[in-house]
Protein backbone atom coordinates (compact mmCIF):
# COMPACT_ATOMS: atom_id res chain seq x y z
CA UNK A 1 0.00 0.00 0.00
CA UNK A 2 1.29 3.56 -0.94
CA UNK A 3 1.91 5.64 2.53
CA UNK A 4 3.24 8.81 -0.23
CA UNK A 5 1.03 11.77 1.41
CA UNK A 6 -0.01 13.19 -2.18
CA UNK A 7 -1.39 16.61 -2.80
CA UNK A 8 -4.05 16.66 -5.59
CA UNK A 9 -5.58 19.13 -7.87
CA UNK A 10 -9.19 18.40 -9.04
CA UNK A 11 -10.26 19.65 -12.32
CA UNK A 12 -14.51 18.62 -13.34
CA UNK A 13 -16.07 20.23 -16.33
CA UNK A 14 -19.56 21.22 -15.37
CA UNK A 15 -21.86 20.70 -18.22
CA UNK A 16 -24.91 22.41 -18.95
CA UNK A 17 -27.42 19.36 -18.17
CA UNK A 18 -25.20 17.78 -15.26
CA UNK A 19 -27.67 19.25 -11.86
CA UNK A 20 -25.45 17.08 -9.57
CA UNK A 21 -21.96 18.62 -10.72
CA UNK A 22 -21.50 20.42 -7.38
CA UNK A 23 -22.15 17.20 -5.33
CA UNK A 24 -20.00 14.83 -7.53
CA UNK A 25 -17.20 17.16 -6.89
CA UNK A 26 -17.34 17.20 -3.58
CA UNK A 27 -17.60 13.65 -3.65
CA UNK A 28 -14.23 13.36 -5.88
CA UNK A 29 -12.63 15.40 -3.06
CA UNK A 30 -14.18 12.44 -0.99
CA UNK A 31 -12.60 9.97 -3.04
CA UNK A 32 -9.59 10.78 -3.23
CA UNK A 33 -9.19 11.74 1.02
CA UNK A 34 -10.45 7.93 1.08
CA UNK A 35 -6.55 7.18 -0.37
CA UNK A 36 -5.24 10.03 1.68
CA UNK A 37 -4.56 12.47 -1.02
CA UNK A 38 -5.08 16.06 0.11
CA UNK A 39 -7.44 18.17 -2.52
CA UNK A 40 -5.15 21.33 -2.54
CA UNK A 41 -6.84 23.14 -4.90
CA UNK A 42 -9.70 22.88 -7.37
CA UNK A 43 -10.53 24.39 -11.31
CA UNK A 44 -14.01 24.04 -12.39
CA UNK A 45 -14.86 25.07 -16.19
CA UNK A 46 -18.32 25.67 -17.24
CA UNK A 47 -18.80 23.89 -21.16
CA UNK A 48 -21.64 22.45 -22.84
CA UNK A 49 -19.66 19.33 -23.66
CA UNK A 50 -16.24 17.98 -22.33
CA UNK A 51 -13.51 18.76 -25.05
CA UNK A 52 -12.66 15.35 -26.84
CA UNK A 53 -8.87 16.04 -27.16
CA UNK A 54 -8.24 17.78 -24.11
CA UNK A 55 -11.43 17.04 -21.28
CA UNK A 56 -11.10 20.83 -20.32
CA UNK A 57 -10.71 23.36 -23.22
CA UNK A 58 -7.05 24.54 -24.23
CA UNK A 59 -7.00 28.09 -22.21
CA UNK A 60 -7.72 26.05 -19.17
CA UNK A 61 -5.05 24.11 -19.70
CA UNK A 62 -2.64 26.53 -18.44
CA UNK A 63 -4.53 27.49 -15.50
CA UNK A 64 -4.40 24.01 -14.15
CA UNK A 65 -0.80 24.24 -14.63
CA UNK A 66 -0.65 26.94 -12.70
CA UNK A 67 -3.07 26.11 -9.34
CA UNK A 68 -0.18 22.61 -9.70
CA UNK A 69 2.88 24.95 -9.18
CA UNK A 70 1.21 27.08 -6.73
CA UNK A 71 -0.13 24.51 -4.53
CA UNK A 72 2.78 22.06 -5.09
CA UNK A 73 0.76 19.60 -5.97
CA UNK A 74 1.69 16.23 -7.50
CA UNK A 75 -1.15 14.70 -8.78
CA UNK A 76 -4.13 16.17 -11.09
CA UNK A 77 -7.66 13.95 -10.50
CA UNK A 78 -10.12 14.60 -13.38
CA UNK A 79 -13.70 14.33 -12.50
CA UNK A 80 -14.78 12.19 -15.26
CA UNK A 81 -12.92 9.21 -16.85
CA UNK A 82 -10.63 9.93 -19.41
CA UNK A 83 -10.68 8.56 -22.81
CA UNK A 84 -7.23 7.24 -23.96
CA UNK A 85 -6.41 10.71 -26.14
CA UNK A 86 -7.35 12.42 -23.17
CA UNK A 87 -4.68 10.92 -20.98
CA UNK A 88 -2.23 10.99 -23.21
CA UNK A 89 -2.85 14.59 -23.94
CA UNK A 90 -3.43 15.88 -20.64
CA UNK A 91 -0.61 13.64 -19.32
CA UNK A 92 2.06 15.32 -22.43
CA UNK A 93 0.29 19.09 -21.86
CA UNK A 94 0.51 18.98 -18.10
CA UNK A 95 3.96 17.11 -17.69
CA UNK A 96 3.03 15.75 -13.84
CA UNK A 97 0.68 12.44 -13.32
CA UNK A 98 -2.32 12.57 -13.85
CA UNK A 99 -5.63 10.19 -12.93
CA UNK A 100 -9.30 10.15 -13.87
CA UNK A 101 -12.27 9.53 -11.25
CA UNK A 102 -12.26 5.96 -12.58
CA UNK A 103 -8.74 5.10 -11.70
CA UNK A 104 -9.18 6.59 -8.10
CA UNK A 105 -12.43 4.52 -7.17
CA UNK A 106 -10.69 1.27 -8.90
CA UNK A 107 -7.93 2.07 -6.57
CA UNK A 108 -9.77 2.38 -3.58
CA UNK A 109 -11.69 -0.80 -4.56
CA UNK A 110 -8.29 -2.51 -4.77
CA UNK A 111 -7.44 -1.23 -1.54
CA UNK A 112 -10.41 -2.88 0.41
CA UNK A 113 -11.27 -6.14 -1.36
CA UNK A 114 -10.47 -8.95 0.95
CA UNK A 115 -11.80 -11.59 -0.15
CA UNK A 116 -10.36 -13.77 -3.39
CA UNK A 117 -13.09 -13.08 -5.76
CA UNK A 118 -12.86 -9.36 -4.89
CA UNK A 119 -9.80 -8.94 -5.39
CA UNK A 120 -9.79 -11.13 -8.82
CA UNK A 121 -13.08 -8.24 -9.93
CA UNK A 122 -11.04 -5.47 -9.15
CA UNK A 123 -7.83 -6.52 -11.09
CA UNK A 124 -9.82 -7.59 -13.61
CA UNK A 125 -11.99 -3.65 -14.39
CA UNK A 126 -8.01 -2.34 -13.30
CA UNK A 127 -6.59 -4.35 -16.75
CA UNK A 128 -9.15 -3.56 -18.78
CA UNK A 129 -9.40 0.07 -18.40
CA UNK A 130 -5.78 -0.30 -18.52
CA UNK A 131 -5.24 -2.02 -21.40
CA UNK A 132 -6.68 0.53 -23.89
CA UNK A 133 -4.28 3.50 -22.24
CA UNK A 134 -1.30 1.57 -21.42
CA UNK A 135 0.88 4.11 -23.03
CA UNK A 136 -0.48 7.56 -21.72
CA UNK A 137 -0.36 5.41 -18.20
CA UNK A 138 2.80 4.49 -18.44
CA UNK A 139 4.41 8.03 -18.38
CA UNK A 140 1.63 9.19 -15.89
CA UNK A 141 2.81 6.43 -13.80
CA UNK A 142 6.50 6.37 -13.85
CA UNK A 143 7.18 9.88 -13.43
CA UNK A 144 5.96 9.60 -10.03
CA UNK A 145 6.29 5.81 -8.92
CA UNK A 146 3.74 6.43 -6.43
CA UNK A 147 1.14 3.51 -5.66
CA UNK A 148 -1.94 5.30 -7.39
CA UNK A 149 -3.30 3.74 -10.28
CA UNK A 150 -3.23 -0.62 -9.13
CA UNK A 151 0.29 -0.93 -9.34
CA UNK A 152 1.61 -0.42 -12.93
CA UNK A 153 4.48 1.01 -12.85
CA UNK A 154 6.41 0.35 -15.69
CA UNK A 155 9.62 2.04 -16.08
CA UNK A 156 11.73 1.42 -19.86
CA UNK A 157 9.42 2.79 -22.95
CA UNK A 158 10.09 1.39 -26.10
CA UNK A 159 6.98 -0.20 -28.85
CA UNK A 160 8.57 -3.71 -27.68
CA UNK A 161 8.43 -3.23 -23.97
CA UNK A 162 4.66 -1.74 -24.61
CA UNK A 163 3.56 -4.77 -26.83
CA UNK A 164 4.88 -7.26 -24.09
CA UNK A 165 3.22 -5.30 -21.38
CA UNK A 166 0.34 -5.24 -23.43
CA UNK A 167 0.20 -9.27 -24.56
CA UNK A 168 0.66 -9.72 -21.02
CA UNK A 169 -2.26 -7.88 -19.72
CA UNK A 170 -4.60 -9.80 -22.09
CA UNK A 171 -3.39 -13.32 -20.84
CA UNK A 172 -3.89 -11.92 -17.55
CA UNK A 173 -7.47 -11.09 -18.19
CA UNK A 174 -8.45 -14.24 -19.89
CA UNK A 175 -6.93 -15.68 -16.48
CA UNK A 176 -8.89 -14.13 -14.48
CA UNK A 177 -12.30 -14.67 -17.00
CA UNK A 178 -11.72 -18.48 -16.27
CA UNK A 179 -11.06 -18.34 -12.65
CA UNK A 180 -13.92 -15.75 -12.07
CA UNK A 181 -16.07 -18.17 -14.06
CA UNK A 182 -15.67 -21.19 -11.64
CA UNK A 183 -16.38 -18.89 -8.33
CA UNK A 184 -19.50 -17.64 -10.10
CA UNK A 185 -20.58 -21.60 -10.57
CA UNK A 186 -19.71 -22.51 -6.78
CA UNK A 187 -21.86 -19.08 -5.67
CA UNK A 188 -24.91 -20.40 -8.27
CA UNK A 189 -24.59 -23.70 -6.72
CA UNK A 190 -24.48 -22.27 -3.13
CA UNK A 191 -27.49 -19.83 -3.89
CA UNK A 192 -29.57 -22.69 -5.48
CA UNK A 193 -29.30 -24.78 -2.16
CA UNK A 194 -30.36 -21.48 0.04
CA UNK A 195 -33.37 -21.56 -2.95
CA UNK A 196 -34.15 -25.27 -2.33
CA UNK A 197 -34.04 -24.84 1.43
CA UNK A 198 -37.05 -22.33 1.19
CA UNK A 199 -35.30 -19.97 3.74
CA UNK A 200 -35.99 -16.27 2.36
CA UNK A 201 -33.15 -14.25 1.28
CA UNK A 202 -33.06 -10.34 2.28
CA UNK A 203 -30.43 -8.43 0.78
CA UNK A 204 -29.00 -5.04 1.80
CA UNK A 205 -28.46 -2.55 -1.06
CA UNK A 206 -27.34 0.88 -0.88
CA UNK A 207 -24.75 4.23 -1.60
CA UNK A 208 -21.41 3.61 -0.10
CA UNK A 209 -21.55 5.27 3.56
CA UNK A 210 -25.35 4.96 3.99
CA UNK A 211 -24.66 2.65 6.91
CA UNK A 212 -25.19 -1.03 5.27
CA UNK A 213 -22.95 -2.65 7.72
CA UNK A 214 -24.18 -0.93 10.82
CA UNK A 215 -27.78 -2.03 10.32
CA UNK A 216 -26.67 -5.53 9.38
CA UNK A 217 -24.42 -5.73 12.42
CA UNK A 218 -27.24 -4.14 14.51
CA UNK A 219 -29.87 -6.44 13.33
CA UNK A 220 -27.98 -9.20 13.36
CA UNK A 221 -27.01 -8.59 16.95
CA UNK A 222 -30.29 -7.66 17.88
CA UNK A 223 -32.47 -10.41 16.50
CA UNK A 224 -29.54 -13.54 17.06
CA UNK A 225 -27.28 -12.30 20.00
CA UNK A 226 -25.66 -15.52 20.05
CA UNK A 227 -24.47 -15.59 16.48
CA UNK A 228 -24.11 -11.86 15.69
CA UNK A 229 -20.59 -12.09 13.60
CA UNK A 230 -19.69 -8.09 13.25
CA UNK A 231 -19.48 -6.66 9.83
CA UNK A 232 -16.60 -4.43 9.16
CA UNK A 233 -18.17 -0.76 9.38
CA UNK A 234 -16.14 2.41 9.10
CA UNK A 235 -16.58 6.22 8.46
CA UNK A 236 -14.97 5.53 4.89
CA UNK A 237 -16.11 4.99 1.27
CA UNK A 238 -16.40 1.92 0.23
CA UNK A 239 -15.26 -0.14 3.64
CA UNK A 240 -17.66 -3.07 2.49
CA UNK A 241 -16.67 -4.90 -0.78
CA UNK A 242 -17.25 -8.38 0.10
CA UNK A 243 -21.00 -9.85 0.27
CA UNK A 244 -21.56 -11.48 3.99
CA UNK A 245 -23.59 -13.85 4.52
CA UNK A 246 -25.58 -14.30 7.77
CA UNK A 247 -28.64 -16.30 8.89
CA UNK A 248 -30.68 -15.10 11.16
CA UNK A 249 -33.37 -16.66 13.39
CA UNK A 250 -35.83 -15.41 15.02
CA UNK A 251 -37.61 -15.90 18.61
CA UNK A 252 -40.51 -17.39 16.76
CA UNK A 253 -37.84 -19.75 15.26
CA UNK A 254 -38.43 -17.97 11.49
CA UNK A 255 -35.14 -17.80 9.50
CA UNK A 256 -33.96 -15.71 6.93
CA UNK A 257 -31.09 -15.08 5.16
CA UNK A 258 -29.27 -11.50 5.31
CA UNK A 259 -26.78 -10.63 3.01
CA UNK A 260 -24.86 -7.42 2.44
CA UNK A 261 -23.18 -5.87 -0.75
CA UNK A 262 -20.84 -3.40 -1.93
CA UNK A 263 -22.03 0.01 -1.72
CA UNK A 264 -22.51 2.52 -4.68
CA UNK A 265 -21.22 5.67 -5.46
CA UNK A 266 -22.40 8.30 -8.53
CA UNK A 267 -20.08 7.60 -12.11
CA UNK A 268 -19.42 3.72 -11.09
CA UNK A 269 -17.08 2.72 -13.43
CA UNK A 270 -18.71 0.07 -15.98
CA UNK A 271 -15.51 -2.04 -16.07
CA UNK A 272 -16.16 -2.27 -12.34
CA UNK A 273 -20.05 -2.51 -12.60
CA UNK A 274 -19.34 -5.53 -15.21
CA UNK A 275 -16.53 -6.83 -13.06
CA UNK A 276 -18.88 -7.10 -9.36
CA UNK A 277 -21.90 -8.50 -11.58
CA UNK A 278 -21.55 -11.83 -10.06
CA UNK A 279 -21.81 -10.31 -6.74
CA UNK A 280 -24.44 -7.94 -7.09
CA UNK A 281 -26.60 -10.25 -8.84
CA UNK A 282 -27.14 -11.62 -4.95
CA UNK A 283 -29.56 -8.75 -4.83
CA UNK A 284 -31.45 -10.12 -8.06
CA UNK A 285 -31.86 -13.76 -6.26
CA UNK A 286 -33.41 -11.88 -3.31
CA UNK A 287 -36.66 -12.17 -1.72
CA UNK A 288 -37.04 -8.85 -0.36
CA UNK A 289 -34.38 -6.03 -0.62
CA UNK A 290 -33.27 -3.46 2.21
CA UNK A 291 -32.46 0.13 0.21
CA UNK A 292 -30.26 1.94 2.56
CA UNK A 293 -30.61 5.58 2.30
CA UNK A 294 -28.73 8.44 4.32
CA UNK A 295 -31.65 10.44 4.58
CA UNK A 296 -29.69 12.83 6.59
CA UNK A 297 -27.50 13.46 3.62
CA UNK A 298 -29.24 16.26 1.24
CA UNK A 299 -28.29 14.50 -2.30
CA UNK A 300 -30.20 11.71 -1.21
CA UNK A 301 -32.76 11.86 -3.62
CA UNK A 302 -29.46 11.41 -6.28
CA UNK A 303 -28.06 8.42 -4.79
CA UNK A 304 -31.20 6.36 -4.46
CA UNK A 305 -31.78 7.01 -8.54
CA UNK A 306 -27.60 5.90 -8.77
CA UNK A 307 -28.13 2.59 -6.31
CA UNK A 308 -31.56 2.06 -8.62
CA UNK A 309 -29.77 2.65 -11.82
CA UNK A 310 -27.14 0.59 -10.77
CA UNK A 311 -29.44 -2.32 -9.89
CA UNK A 312 -30.93 -1.97 -13.41
CA UNK A 313 -27.90 -2.36 -15.15
CA UNK A 314 -27.03 -5.65 -13.32
CA UNK A 315 -30.47 -6.62 -14.14
CA UNK A 316 -31.74 -6.69 -10.43
CA UNK A 317 -35.55 -5.45 -11.23
CA UNK A 318 -38.90 -6.26 -10.02
CA UNK A 319 -37.28 -7.61 -6.55
CA UNK A 320 -39.76 -6.50 -3.94
CA UNK A 321 -38.14 -3.33 -1.79
CA UNK A 322 -37.90 -1.68 1.20
CA UNK A 323 -36.89 2.25 1.44
CA UNK A 324 -35.01 2.22 4.36
CA UNK A 325 -34.09 6.16 5.28
CA UNK A 326 -31.14 5.95 7.70
CA UNK A 327 -29.38 8.64 10.06
CA UNK A 328 -32.92 10.32 10.62
CA UNK A 329 -31.05 11.34 13.71
CA UNK A 330 -29.55 13.50 11.96
CA UNK A 331 -31.85 14.95 9.25
CA UNK A 332 -34.42 16.48 11.55
CA UNK A 333 -37.26 14.62 10.96
CA UNK A 334 -39.29 12.28 13.10
CA UNK A 335 -38.10 8.61 13.65
CA UNK A 336 -38.92 5.92 13.90
CA UNK A 337 -41.67 5.89 11.40
CA UNK A 338 -43.35 3.59 9.14
CA UNK A 339 -45.51 4.05 5.85
CA UNK A 340 -45.75 1.37 3.64
CA UNK A 341 -42.70 0.38 2.09
CA UNK A 342 -41.16 3.07 3.73
CA UNK A 343 -39.19 3.10 7.08
CA UNK A 344 -37.30 5.87 9.32
CA UNK A 345 -34.62 4.91 11.36
CA UNK A 346 -31.24 5.60 13.01
CA UNK A 347 -29.05 2.33 13.22
CA UNK A 348 -26.75 3.86 15.07
CA UNK A 349 -29.01 4.63 17.82
CA UNK A 350 -30.93 1.21 17.28
CA UNK A 351 -34.00 3.28 16.67
CA UNK A 352 -36.71 2.38 14.48
CA UNK A 353 -35.12 -1.61 14.42
CA UNK A 354 -38.29 -3.26 15.47
CA UNK A 355 -40.16 -1.35 12.90
CA UNK A 356 -38.08 -2.48 10.30
CA UNK A 357 -38.19 -5.81 11.07
CA UNK A 358 -42.13 -6.27 11.47
CA UNK A 359 -42.05 -4.66 8.08
CA UNK A 360 -39.70 -7.18 6.92
CA UNK A 361 -41.52 -10.05 8.65
CA UNK A 362 -44.63 -8.79 7.10
CA UNK A 363 -43.16 -9.09 3.83
CA UNK A 364 -41.44 -12.55 3.21
CA UNK A 365 -43.38 -14.59 6.24
CA UNK A 366 -46.56 -14.02 4.09
CA UNK A 367 -47.05 -17.51 3.05
CA UNK A 368 -46.82 -18.44 6.65
CA UNK A 369 -50.12 -20.28 8.28
CA UNK A 370 -51.54 -21.37 11.69
CA UNK A 371 -52.51 -25.09 11.87
CA UNK A 372 -52.54 -28.25 14.14
CA UNK A 373 -50.93 -31.67 13.49
CA UNK A 374 -51.51 -34.70 15.68
CA UNK A 375 -48.29 -36.44 15.86
CA UNK A 376 -48.52 -40.20 17.25
CA UNK A 377 -46.58 -40.86 20.25
CA UNK A 378 -44.12 -42.82 18.24
CA UNK A 379 -42.85 -39.96 16.19
CA UNK A 380 -41.34 -37.67 18.90
CA UNK A 381 -38.35 -37.09 15.64
CA UNK A 382 -41.19 -34.89 14.17
CA UNK A 383 -42.31 -32.92 17.57
CA UNK A 384 -38.62 -32.53 18.01
CA UNK A 385 -37.97 -31.18 14.44
CA UNK A 386 -41.21 -28.30 14.83
CA UNK A 387 -39.79 -27.26 17.96
CA UNK A 388 -37.12 -26.63 16.92
CA UNK A 389 -37.84 -25.16 13.14
CA UNK A 390 -41.11 -24.15 13.03
CA UNK A 391 -42.82 -21.34 15.71
CA UNK A 392 -45.02 -24.08 18.09
CA UNK A 393 -47.89 -22.13 19.67
CA UNK A 394 -49.22 -24.80 22.04
CA UNK A 395 -48.66 -28.41 22.93
CA UNK A 396 -51.38 -30.67 24.16
CA UNK A 397 -51.05 -34.85 25.08
CA UNK A 398 -53.94 -36.50 23.74
CA UNK A 399 -55.04 -39.88 23.44
CA UNK A 400 -53.29 -40.57 20.39
CA UNK A 401 -50.45 -38.49 19.87
CA UNK A 402 -49.13 -34.77 20.41
CA UNK A 403 -51.45 -31.84 19.18
CA UNK A 404 -49.49 -29.41 18.42
CA UNK A 405 -50.72 -25.43 17.18
CA UNK A 406 -47.90 -24.43 14.62
CA UNK A 407 -47.27 -22.01 12.69
CA UNK A 408 -44.95 -22.42 9.78
CA UNK A 409 -44.37 -22.24 5.92
CA UNK A 410 -46.77 -23.24 3.66
CA UNK A 411 -43.90 -25.58 1.99
CA UNK A 412 -43.43 -27.26 5.39
CA UNK A 413 -47.10 -27.58 6.32
CA UNK A 414 -47.37 -29.54 2.49
CA UNK A 415 -44.59 -32.01 4.04
CA UNK A 416 -46.52 -32.43 7.17
CA UNK A 417 -50.04 -32.76 5.16
CA UNK A 418 -50.81 -36.55 6.82
CA UNK A 419 -50.96 -35.09 10.19
CA UNK A 420 -52.57 -32.01 9.79
CA UNK A 421 -56.12 -32.46 11.32
CA UNK A 422 -57.26 -28.59 11.16
CA UNK A 423 -56.29 -25.44 9.39
P1 LIG B 1 -19.83 1.23 2.58
O1 LIG B 1 -19.06 0.12 3.14
O2 LIG B 1 -19.00 2.38 2.14
O3 LIG B 1 -20.79 0.83 1.49
O4 LIG B 1 -20.67 1.91 3.79
P2 LIG B 1 -21.92 1.39 4.61
O5 LIG B 1 -23.17 1.74 3.88
O6 LIG B 1 -21.74 -0.02 5.02
O7 LIG B 1 -21.87 2.37 5.88
P3 LIG B 1 -21.38 2.05 7.39
O8 LIG B 1 -22.32 1.14 8.06
O9 LIG B 1 -19.94 1.69 7.33
O10 LIG B 1 -21.59 3.49 8.05
C1 LIG B 1 -20.95 4.65 7.59
C2 LIG B 1 -20.86 5.67 8.72
O11 LIG B 1 -22.17 6.17 9.04
C3 LIG B 1 -20.28 5.10 10.04
O12 LIG B 1 -19.46 6.08 10.62
C4 LIG B 1 -21.51 4.86 10.89
O13 LIG B 1 -21.25 4.96 12.28
C5 LIG B 1 -22.41 6.03 10.46
N1 LIG B 1 -23.84 5.73 10.66
C6 LIG B 1 -24.50 4.60 10.28
N2 LIG B 1 -25.80 4.67 10.65
C7 LIG B 1 -25.99 5.87 11.27
C8 LIG B 1 -27.11 6.51 11.88
O14 LIG B 1 -28.24 6.01 11.93
N3 LIG B 1 -26.89 7.76 12.39
C9 LIG B 1 -25.67 8.36 12.37
N4 LIG B 1 -25.57 9.56 12.91
N5 LIG B 1 -24.59 7.77 11.82
C10 LIG B 1 -24.73 6.54 11.28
Amino acid sequence: MDILVEHAVLVGVHEQTDEHFDYTMEELKSLAEAIDVEVVGMVIQNLERRHPSTYVGKGKVEEIRRMYEETDANLVIFNDELTPSQIRNMEQELECKVIDRTMLILDIFARRARTREARMQVELAQLQYTLPRLVGLRASLSRQGGGTGGGFQNKGAGETKLELDRRKIEDQIAKLRRDLEQVKDQRETQRKQRKKSGTPVVSIVGYTNAGKSTLMNKLLAKMDPDHAKQVFEEDMLFATLDTSIRKVKLIDNKEFILTDTVGFVSKLPTHLVKAFRSTLEEARNADLLLHVVDVSNEEYQFMMDVTNDTLHDVGVENVETLNVYNKADLAGIPYPAVRDNSVWISAKEEAGLDELVGLIKKKIFEQYVTCKLLVPFDRGDIVAYLNDKANVKNTEYEENGTLLTVEMDIVERDRFEEFIVSH
